[in-house]
């Protein structure tokens, strides 16, 4: 369920017309729903009120500081990947203490900028990180709290870019190899192992694979405990799917209770990294259309947004629904929708049946809230969209337009 509804004839974000905001704001635009927002991280992060657990929005899916604050208001800690997600998280006003860095490739000065912040801990990727960490948190006098990334070769049996758990994947570090982290973690300065984390995938709509990697975890948990290493936290990372089109991801409370079955009265903190479930569907992207075209085998529908602003469609073929902002009786045509930008994989659909829309109508493209706005480019020289946040009525401008000058700002 998400508040993108239509209201006498035509789409609003909540209790904002659409068209007002394009009125006022132009196109391509970003516009997220604040109680969409809260209502998917409730009813994610209560669907584990019978566990111990913290729920940390994965930034990388929308690091917008306003969707940021929203989330933390609730209570929220983040998963970041980055310094720059840390950064953000930090000048969101997230509490460190529910911090968690994941990732394969922190840098030293990442790491210590993460030390220096306090986050709650480190999930380690590889034995060089774990040294790494270990040299810097010793050199700062500091300790950092570490869970090792452990790769469950489990099919997450989603698109192929997105899957992580699997052998061949670069995440993580195989169960032999953990163990030896692990003891190795022991002996280390400056570290501390506190938790076990996995990530298997993204996009996951079912919970299967989920239980598959979580119970090769808890056998490995008890290897650990017999190492005389108890882990506080168990980090199962993000993943849950979202309707896109047909798909039927199971519902948070269906994850919830699954785990909680699972986990059982074990003494662990459960952490959570959702990033798409949370947001994906807070948040839609509308654009113009600019031209119509027909060609002896297709026709188009030209529009102002590209693969630089919404790059999903080009990079895993994935499905946006697309509907009018201001829809009409008329015929349907079958046709691409796609961008200004100089490349045949430059669409947002591909074989739609779309009503025969006209240049200068509204269109808005759905489930834009995750992995859109992060994942664009100045590709083409083109300006990055504008990004509102809805909330009942009160509209703020999440982040302005990019100009021209923008996009030279820092050459020379
Ligand atoms: N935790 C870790 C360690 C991750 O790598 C990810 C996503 C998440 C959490 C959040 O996963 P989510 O709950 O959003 O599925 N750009 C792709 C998705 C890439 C996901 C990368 N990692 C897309 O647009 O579908």
């Amino acid at each position: 369920m998400h508040h993108f509804q239509y209201r006498g004839g035509e789409l609003y974000a909540e209790d904002v017309p659409v068209s007002t905001l394009v009125a006022a704001y132009g196109t391509p635009l970003y516009i997220y729903s604040a109680a969409t927002l809260r209502r998917h991280f409730a009813a994610f992060d209560s669907a584990f009120d019978g566990l111990p657990h913290l729920t940390c929005f994965s930034v990388k899916a929308n690091s917008n500081l306003a969707v940021l604050r929203t989330l933390g208001a609730m209570g929220a800690g983040v998963d970041i990947v980055s310094g720059g997600e840390l950064y953000r998280a930090l000048a969101a006003g997230i509490d460190p203490a529910k911090i968690v860095y994941s990732g394969v490739g922190k840098r030293g000065n990442e790491i210590e900028e993460a030390l220096n912040a306090g986050i709650l801990m480190f999930n380690v990727e590889s034995m060089g990180e774990l040294e790494r960490i270990s040299r810097i948190a010793a050199r700062l006098g500091k300790n950092a709290n570490v869970s090792l990334r452990i790769n469950p070769n489990v099919d997450p049996k989603t698109h192929p870019y997105i899957s992580t758990g699997l052998k061949k994947n670069k995440f993580g570090l195989d169960m032999e190899t953990s163990l030896a982290a692990y003891a190795r973690a022991m002996e280390l300065p400056g570290v501390t192992p506190v938790g076990i984390d996995c990530h298997i995938g993204s996009q996951l709509t079912s919970i299967e694979p989920f239980l598959e990697a979580l119970d090769k975890i808890l056998i490995f948990r008890e290897k650990l405990v017999a190492m005389g290493i108890s882990p506080r936290y168990l980090d199962l990372g993000g993943g849950l799917g979202i309707q896109y089109n047909e798909e039927e991801p199971p519902h948070p409370r269906e994850f919830g209770q699954a785990l909680t079955k699972a986990l059982g009265d074990l003494p662990l903190t459960l952490v959570l990294e959702p990033g798409r479930v949370i947001v994906g569907n807070a948040g839609i992207l509308v654009t113009e259309v600019v031209y119509t075209k027909k060609t002896p085998s297709k026709d188009f529908v030209i529009v102002d947004a590209a693969m630089n602003d919404l790059i999903r469609p080009s990079l895993y073929d994935s499905y946006h629904a697309i509907s009018e902002v201001r829809p009409a009786e008329r015929d349907t045509l079958n046709v691409d929708v796609v961008g200004p930008i100089c490349e045949s994989g430059d669409f947002l659909a591909r074989d739609r049946e779309l009503p025969a829309v006209a240049p200068g109508e509204y269109l808005a493209v759905y489930s834009a809230g995750a992995y859109g706005f992060t994942m664009s480019s100045n590709y083409n020289s083109r300006p990055r969209a504008a990004e509102v946040l809805v909330d009942g009525d009160t509209v703020t401008l999440a982040r302005r337009r990019e100009t021209y000058e923008d996009l030279v700002a820092l050459e020379r």
